[in-house]
């Protein structure tokens, strides 16, 4: 699909942007545990978590659709989930993919397969497969280390594992598996996101965290015989609407109110690095504190201004992940040099996307470089503008999209299946803002 993206007039207006990913997969898997049914409102609907409920949907989870964008998840409890006949498709959702198997990994005799696309079979799942070997179930994988593989479930061991890399997912799929062990920590050196801990936290699982020194944390969950969970209402995806605030930044004149984003501190990374650039984003974004079973909303008052580079720091790239090509971009408008540091991790989502960034805004005209955990990028106030290649790659597409409205020539995007795309109508989103 190619799509072109032009420059824009003014954005002006207000909208809620689609519902949060990460949360909405959190909350079908969570609730799919569960043993009463949950209520789930506001639940995304795109490729991503489509797969999730059709995944939970042929372990045994009952999903029913209801009007007003409710669903009805009727969970098969902790213990419950059937081997499908065939392998679990997992489609291109990596949080998917690494949460899941936490669960299965605890269900002793049972094997289940899982697979996904192109993009997929390319994306490591080493990662979760050794600490769930050390709890004692066994993974079979592709070269030991790609999908598609088997999660072989088992009476699981607690263990203390310290994340060799800040990866939320990987966080996620030890607890998930220690709610079914007496004890399991997960040390987590830099913070990531913690929805999944809240989540627990708020179906009665015994969850703990404790602050490290260095400024991660010590998460430790115990056995649970079941999650209960209340209604789960799903607020805006702050990754989502990041695309909307960089346009909003860079887009001369533009005000922008975005109503009822998610703003837990955990991903909230993006709006910190905004501020240090110069960015006006009003709203009250939740400071760092206590584990708590909330996830506070906010709405995001977006007007554009001059901008000054930064420098990202690695403790703040997991706080940020998803966001850091769009720090890239306003990169490109800023006054000095804009640096991203330890964010080697980016290498490992939907496309290597220190390449892909890197080789997409050079063919726009900016003037960034690759660095072996980042990149840096000299501002030169000023885009041209050409043809971007989205590699298959959601949040590379909707880069293109934003750096077309600041463009001077406009922005060609093609290697996209909208299918595919997390945010599935930008376009129409955009059409409100510059009418
Ligand atoms: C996610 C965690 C991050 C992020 C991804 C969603 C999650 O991945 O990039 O889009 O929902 O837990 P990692 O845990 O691999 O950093």
């Amino acid at each position: 699909m190619n799509v072109r993206f032009d420059p824009v007039g003014p954005l002006r207006g207000r909208l809620r942007v689609p519902a949060d990913k990460s949360l909405s997969h959190r909350a079908a898997l969570l609730a799919g545990m569960a043993s009463e049914p949950v209520c789930v409102r506001g639940y995304l609907d795109a490729a991503d978590t489509r797969s999730t409920l059709r995944a939970i949907g042929e372990l045994g989870v009952l999903v029913d659709a209801r009007e007003d964008d409710e669903l009805i998840i009727r969970g098969c409890g902790l213990r419950g989930p059937q081997p499908p006949p065939d392998p679990i498709d997992v489609g291109n959702a990596g949080t998917l993919m690494r949460l899941l198997p936490g669960w299965l990994a605890g269900q002793a005799g049972a094997s289940f397969a899982l697979d996904g696309d192109a993009s997929i079979r390319r994306r490591p799942v080493d990662r979760i497969a050794v600490p769930l070997q050390q709890m004692g179930a066994r993974i079979d994988a592709r070269e030991g280390r790609f999908p598609p593989f088997t999660v072989r479930g088992a009476q699981l061991e607690g263990i203390t594992y310290e994340l060799p890399v800040a990866s939320a997912q990987v966080k996620s799929c030890v607890l998930l598996a220690g709610l079914m062990t007496d004890s399991t920590t997960v040390i987590e050196p830099t913070p990531a996101r913690d929805h999944t801990e809240r989540m627990l936290l708020r179906a009665g699982a015994p969850v703990e965290r404790e602050a490290l020194a260095g400024g991660g944390f010590r998460i430790t969950v115990g056995r649970a015989d079941e999650l209960e969970l209340d209604d789960i209402v799903v607020p805006g995806d702050l990754s989502s609407a990041a695309f909307l605030i960089a346009a909003g930044v860079l887009v001369r004149d533009s005000r922008l109110l975005l109503e009822d984003v998610g703003v837990n501190w955990t991903r909230a990374g993006f709006l910190r690095i905004l501020e240090r650039m110069g960015a006006i984003v009003l709203g009250e974004v939740e400071a760092p504190g206590a584990l708590s079973a909330d996830e506070p909303i906010a709405d995001l008052d977006v007007t554009g201004a001059p901008i000054e580079a930064t420098v990202v720091e690695p403790d703040e790239v997991p706080l940020a992940i998803d966001e850091l090509p769009l720090v890239a971009l306003i990169g490109c408008f800023a006054e000095g040099e804009t640096v991203v540091r330890g964010a080697g991790e980016l290498r490992v989502k939907e496309s290597d996307r220190i390449a892909t960034v890197v080789e997409g805004l050079r063919g726009l005209g900016a003037e960034i470089e690759a660095t072996e955990d980042g990149f840096a990028v000299r501002g030169t106030g000023r885009l041209r503008g050409g043809r971007l290649d989205a590699h298959g790659d959601h949040r590379l597409a909707l880069l293109g999209a934003v750096a077309g409205l600041a463009s001077e020539e406009g922005v060609e995007v093609v290697g996209m299946e909208a299918s595919t795309v997390s945010y599935p109508d930008f376009a129409g989103d955009l059409a409100l803002l510059t009418a």
